[in-house]
């Protein structure tokens, strides 16, 4: 899988978004270490809260069915009409990120004309992980 068709995956996950609320559309499509691709929309609920970002909706498929291992993930997102600016995670999505993703974790940002490219370090530099923090204590 190329990042190009993981791009093309990320705009047909896209498709899916359950937006009547924000009428914004995202989608995610991640890849896992044993080639593996999950896909993710954003999920609106009247009640606001339990709205469930793109990145998050592919990360708990992943782990619901058994993968933890993960190599890289496109976003695409935008408004209907609108040409398409890339769409950087919010901070729970890169949270959840750096439960199961390691620093060099890549994340690409779709764009009308192709994609950019960053790491999970570049987009949430200082994170906290539990698991490292108490390791490090035993180092
Ligand atoms: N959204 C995502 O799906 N991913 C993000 O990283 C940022 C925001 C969704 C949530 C909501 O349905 C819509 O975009 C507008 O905030």
């Amino acid at each position: 899988m190329t990042d190009l068709q993981l791009c093309k995956t990320a705009l047909h996950a896209m498709t899916h978004a359950y937006n009547p609320y924000s009428n914004f559309s995202v989608g995610a499509a991640l890849l896992c270490k044993n080639g593996s691709v999950y896909e993710g929309c954003n999920i609106e609920n009247a009640s606001y809260t339990p709205t469930v970002c793109a990145e998050r909706v592919a990360f708990f498929k992943a782990v619901s069915e058994g993968n933890l291992e993960f190599k890289k993930i496109a976003i695409a997102g935008g408004s209907k009409g609108e040409s398409l600016k890339i769409c950087p995670p919010c901070g729970v999505c890169r949270q959840v990120m750096s439960e199961f993703c390691k620093k060099d974790f890549e994340i690409l940002l779709v764009t009308d004309t192709g994609f950019e490219k960053y790491t999970l370090e570049q987009l949430l530099p200082l994170s906290f992980n539990l698991l490292e923090v108490k390791s490090d204590a035993h180092d």
